[in-house]
C-alpha cells in the first residue's frame, strides 16, 4: 500500500478569485504530490510500507524528521483542501454554540485566525481546534500538525508562501481575508467537532 495523493474535493477553479485555478495546480499537483511522492518513497520495502499515514506521522514524530515532514506535510494539505469549498457556508447548531462559548462569537473567531494567520512567523499553519468542546486557535510551524498530537483539528488554513504567492504576492492578510470570507468548510469543521475524533486520510 501506498500514500495516495488526495484528490481536490472540488473543481481547479471552484474556489477562485479567493485562491486562483493556477495556484490550487501548482499546490495540489507539484507541492502536495511532492510530499506524498517523497513519503512513499521513504516507506518503500520498510517497517511502514503498510501503514496508515497517520501512523507514519506519529512514528516518525521525534525519531526521522525527513520522513516526519512529507508525513505530515501529506496529511496538513489533505485536511487543508478538506478545510475549503466553493460554496459560503455558516457554522450552525453545536459548533456555532461551541464558537459562541469559546470565543464570543463567529467575528471573534474569524478576526483571531485572520492576527494570528497573519503574524505567524515565517511557514506553518493555523488551525481551530476542539479540546472536548472547548474550542481554540492553534499555530504550527513548518510541517508540525495536529494529526496525532494536540487538539482535535476542525479547520486548517496554509500559512505556507506557495499558498498564496502567485494569487497575493507577498501579501498573506489578502489571503487569509479572502479565505476567512468565502472559502472556509463549516460544515467540515461541523462533522469534526461531532466526531470528536481526528479526520483521517483518505487510502
Ligand atoms: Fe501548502
Amino acid at each position: 500500500m501506498s500514500i495516495s495523493l488526495m484528490p481536490l474535493p472540488y473543481a481547479r477553479d471552484a474556489l477562485a478569485p479567493a485562491i486562483s485555478a493556477d495556484t490550487l495546480d501548482t499546490h495540489h499537483g507539484k507541492h502536495h504530490k511532492a510530499y506524498v511522492d517523497k513519503t512513499n518513497a521513504a516507506i518503500a520495502d520498510g517497517p511502514l510500507a503498510d501503514a496508515s499515514l497517520e501512523e507514519i506521522v506519529a512514528r516518525s514524530r521525534g525519531s526521522n524528521q525527513g520522513l516526519f515532514n512529507n508525513a505530515a506535510q501529506t496529511w496538513n494539505h489533505g485536511f487543508y483542501w478538506a478545510s475549503l469549498a466553493p460554496a459560503p457556508s455558516r457554522p450552525q447548531g453545536d459548533l456555532a454554540a461551541a464558537i459562541e462559548r469559546s470565543f464570543g462569537g463567529l467575528d471573534q473567531l474569524t478576526q483571531e485566525l485572520a492576527t494570528r494567520g497573519a503574524d505567524h512567523f515565517a511557514s506553518g499553519w493555523v488551525w481551530l481546534a476542539s479540546n472536548n468542546g472547548a474550542l481554540s486557535v492553534e499555530e504550527t510551524h513548518d510541517a508540525e500538525t495536529l494529526a496525532d498530537a494536540g487538539p482535535v483539528p476542525l479547520l486548517v488554513i496554509d500559512l505556507w508562501e506557495h499558498a498564496y504567492y502567485l494569487d497575493r504576492k507577498n501579501v498573506r492578510p489578502d489571503y487569509l481575508e479572502a479565505v476567512l470570507d468565502h472559502v472556509l468548510n463549516w460544515d467540515f469543521a461541523a462533522e469534526n467537532l461531532a466526531r470528536g475524533r481526528r479526520w483521517t486520510y483518505p487510502a
